[in-house]
């Protein structure tokens, strides 16, 4: 997301919006998912986005079943399956795994989430969602919960900064925001700030919640010392501006309270649909047929 220009996302969004898109487009043409993580919807979307499209869709979700495990490095799977495919989509725990993939391979990679890094995709279901709630970008957005090791909100705060959004920051100790990002992002036109939760649920018109990302912690009792540090509930919304809503890239933990998705401000599982038609949108422009 750092290195898309604001044009490119643009247009990504637009295609996703128009969704002129034709059961055949990708008739023909094969999409590799490798999956080191465990996934849900990342990997069943670029499916399902796939496969509305008239693809075809081949890969793993366990590598354990693949020949990494009998020693092969990542470049070699990433050569070997570029051979067989059109695109490639790939969700690896370590930093810069997509970027290195892209360097090997004969097709293009899509980064489905490195490590604590990036999720572009994910951003990009993220900001589709904001402009369908809000007509634009430059909005207030507070982003909730684990700011350290959440890709997503990486990917999401190089989006909103391009589009000159305010950045409302709350976290428990220790999963702060690093300053070297937020420095980053007030550089390429965010404002940022750092407030509380319940300035946040005050002022923001989205409040952008995350799970605190348990796999992450090298250290466990460092996790069991914020677990349930948040929580958001019906209550603590009441009083919020009229147009506040709440999303979550999900999976949520214990993080938003169930009663909250019978709230009109739930968007979450828009979110979740708002997924296929910008993921068709990327494969279709990727692949160059609109
Ligand atoms: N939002 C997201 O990346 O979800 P999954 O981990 O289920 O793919």
């Amino acid at each position: 997301m750092r290195e898309m220009s604001r044009e490119e996302i643009e247009h990504i969004l637009n295609t996703a919006e128009r969704a002129e898109f034709r059961g055949d487009m990708l008739q023909g043409r094969v999409m590799c998912t490798l999956f080191f993580e465990p996934s849900t919807r990342t990997r069943l979307s670029f499916e399902a986005a796939m496969k509305r499209l008239g693809g075809e869709v081949v890969g793993f979700s366990k590598p354990g079943a693949a020949s990494l495990s009998k020693g092969e490095n990542l470049t070699d799977t990433i050569r070997t399956v570029s051979c067989y495919s059109d695109v490639i989509v790939l969700r690896h725990p370590r930093e810069g795994a997509a970027r290195l993939a892209a360097e090997v391979s004969d097709v293009p990679v899509i980064n489905a989430g490195d490590g604590s890094n990036q999720h572009p995709t994910q951003a990009l279901t993220d900001l589709y969602t904001i402009r369908k709630e809000h007509g634009t970008l430059r909005v207030r957005v507070a982003m909730v919960g684990d700011l350290k090791y959440a890709r997503t909100v990486r990917s999401l705060g190089h989006g909103l900064a391009k589009f000159g959004a305010r950045i409302m920051l709350s976290s428990p100790p220790g999963l702060e925001m690093s300053p070297e990002l937020m420095e980053e992002l007030e550089g390429m036109g965010a404002r940022v700030e750092v407030c509380s939760l319940e300035e946040a649920v005050e002022r923001a018109e989205v409040l952008y919640v995350t799970r605190i990302q348990k796999e992450r912690f090298p250290d466990p009792e460092e996790y069991r010392k914020v677990q349930g540090a948040y929580r958001i509930t019906p209550e603590l919304l009441e009083g919020a501006p009229q147009n506040l809503v709440v999303l979550h890239p999900l999976p949520r933990v214990d993080e938003i309270s169930p009663e909250v998705d019978h709230t009109p401000r739930a968007r979450y599982f828009h979110q979740v649909r708002n997924s296929i038609p910008v993921r068709m949108a990327v494969l279709a422009l990727l692949l160059g047929v609109v």
